[in-house]
């Protein structure tokens, strides 16, 4: 199809909206044509269908649910917008894909990694990432960085527990096992010009192979 689909995973306060949005200048200024984007995308089904995933009055959604809606907001964000700029030949960088449905759903919420990526393999029909940034950080770190960022609106996944967020780094980790080709591990507990710096040439090195 050409392009590259590269896709950013972690627990929260990873800081991945902060590098993705350095990376994606940093593309566009050296003149690769690049979209960033995340779920769900701007994609007006797609957010409709966000909405009624992260309403906190949903507490009596049942996880199957949960994971069908993703992979629902999924799939359309996907045709609407990831696959048009692929054929452009552009380089796609998305805040998180299915590998979040994995860790979250499949995982931490214990549906099976194996049942969600299933429900998910029919949603993206075997488009996956071709490079997977997983940005890894203790859950108690990550939520001491969002505590940080006053006014952030808190969505019905953020009042999950600790537990809850340690479960969904377990689950990533996992995932690297499983995916060793695709998804990388990067230390995001460094300071952020140097979690950035990392970034940066592994996708310049996998551009160079390509
Ligand atoms: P968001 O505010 O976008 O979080 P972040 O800035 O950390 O990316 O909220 C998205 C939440 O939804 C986040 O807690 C992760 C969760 N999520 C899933 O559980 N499954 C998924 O498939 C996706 C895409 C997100």
């Amino acid at each position: 199809m050409g392009g590259l689909f590269i896709t950013v995973e972690g627990p929260e306060g990873a800081g991945k909206t902060t590098i993705m949005e350095k990376l994606r200048t940093y593309f566009a200024a050296s003149g690769v044509p690049v979209l960033a984007t995340r779920e769900p995308g701007g994609i007006e089904i797609a957010e409709k269908i966000r909405t009624i995933i992260l309403d906190k009055e949903h507490t009596m959604m049942d996880g199957r649910t949960e994971a069908l809606l993703y992979a629902a907001a999924r799939r359309q964000h996907l045709t609407e917008k990831i696959v048009p700029a692929l054929r452009r030949g552009e380089i796609v960088l998305c805040d998180r894909f299915i590998d979040s449905s994995l860790a979250y759903q499949g995982f931490a919420r214990g549906l099976g990694i194996d049942e969600v990526y299933a429900v998910n393999q029919f949603a993206v029909d075997n488009l996956m990432p071709d490079l997977t940034l997983y940005f890894d950080i203790e859950p108690d770190i990550g939520l001491k960085r969002i505590a940080k960022h006053a006014g952030r609106e808190k969505n019905r996944l953020d009042l999950e527990t600790i537990e809850f967020h340690r479960k969904v780094r377990e689950g990533y980790k996992l995932l690297l096992n499983r995916f060793p080709g695709r998804i990388v591990e990067i230390d995001a507990s460094q300071p952020m010009d140097n979690v950035y710096g990392t970034a940066k040439n592994i996708i310049e090195k996998h551009l160079s192979g390509m």
